[in-house]
């Protein structure tokens, strides 16, 4: 396998280094049940988290998965740096060199800026998140998080995307890598959020009804992201959960059915989900939360910093 210095997107992964990631994730999760959940792998390397959009998940799973690995972290705040007093981001990342650190967890509001940052620095640089673009290490954590309910072979798995389609990257990151895996894959969602340029062999439904006649294995809720829509998509939150959100009576359904549940987080209780989806039997949430440190701990330990095989201006 070629070394790779960084992890963009879902697209430039080849099946081997797919493959290599979530069979690695494996015995780093069954570290999880040791009371040494330490290995040596990365001592003496430093993992920079550099994140532009507030996190929860991503950012402390990275900090675990490093720590875990033995590396050193530091978290870039960017709300208390040098950031607030204009400084730019490739002004940043010069900075950050100049401090040799190894890898860079970066998530920003503008698609490509890990990719114009990965260019500038010699440090590998793992994307976090950028704009509606991509959250690969979500999309691996979901394959493997799937892998793992349907016991590896999830060809022909039947996965329903629900949500706000149009500006989630971690649909566009996970719907790939479903497919690519041999899944099937749907979305249902407000018309006007449902991106143009689908392929055609996704499903599209803008009514459950539609949606249960399709039989799906699994639905992925997506948060409503009011934070990127500069006009309103829907009339009113309370329209919109009722409509689209997974309530009460289609959780029935889908109890009934063994339909298991995925959500990326954070949660909006009462706008996609009802309050009891979190207790629901077959809720794959917190699996997906703890799948995540596993999954970061094989990036990590795949990429190798400075080994770029990209362009460098
Ligand atoms: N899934 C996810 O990206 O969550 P955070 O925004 O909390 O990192």
């Amino acid at each position: 396998m070629t070394p790779r210095k960084d992890l963009l997107d879902i697209q430039s992964l080849t099946d081997e280094e797919l493959e290599f990631i979530l069979s690695n994730a494996v015995p780093f999760k069954n570290l999880f049940k040791r009371s040494v959940k330490k290995v040596p792998t990365l001592k003496g390397r430093t993992v920079l988290t550099l994140f532009y959009e507030p996190s929860t998940r991503t950012r402390s799973s990275f900090e675990i998965a490093a720590s875990r690995l033995s590396a050193d972290v530091t978290n870039f705040s960017v709300s208390t740096s040098s950031v607030v007093k204009g400084e730019s981001v490739l002004d940043t990342v010069a900075t950050l060199e100049a401090m040799r650190t190894d890898y860079v967890v970066v998530r920003h509001s503008m698609s490509g800026i890990p990719n114009l940052i990965a260019k500038h620095t010699n440090a590998s640089v793992i994307n976090a998140g950028d704009g509606f673009h991509a959250h690969p290490t979500q999309g691996l954590l979901d394959v493997f998080t799937l892998r793992e309910v349907f016991g590896g072979d999830v060809r022909g798995a039947r996965v329903a995307f629900i949500g706000d389609i149009q500006h989630s990257r971690v649909a566009r990151s996970t719907n790939l890598l479903c497919r690519r895996m041999g899944m099937q894959t749907a979305m249902l969602a407000p018309g006007s959020l449902i991106p143009r340029e689908l392929p055609q062999e996704i499903a599209v439904f803008q009514d459950w009804k539609e949606l249960y006649a399709w039989k799906p294995d699994v639905i992925y809720l997506l948060r409503v992201q009011t934070e990127r829509q500069n006009v309103p998509f829907f009339p009113s939150i309370g329209e919109y959960h009722r409509l689209f959100g997974l309530t009460d009576e289609r959780l029935k359904w889908a109890r009934d059915n063994g339909i298991w549940v995925m959500h990326p987080g954070p949660v909006n209780r009462g706008v996609e989900l009802t309050d009891s989806v979190m207790e629901y039997e077959r809720s794959l949430i917190d699996q997906q939360v703890e799948n995540g440190i596993a999954v970061r701990m094989s990036v990590l330990y795949w990429l190798k910093p400075g080994s770029s095989t990209e362009d460098k201006p």
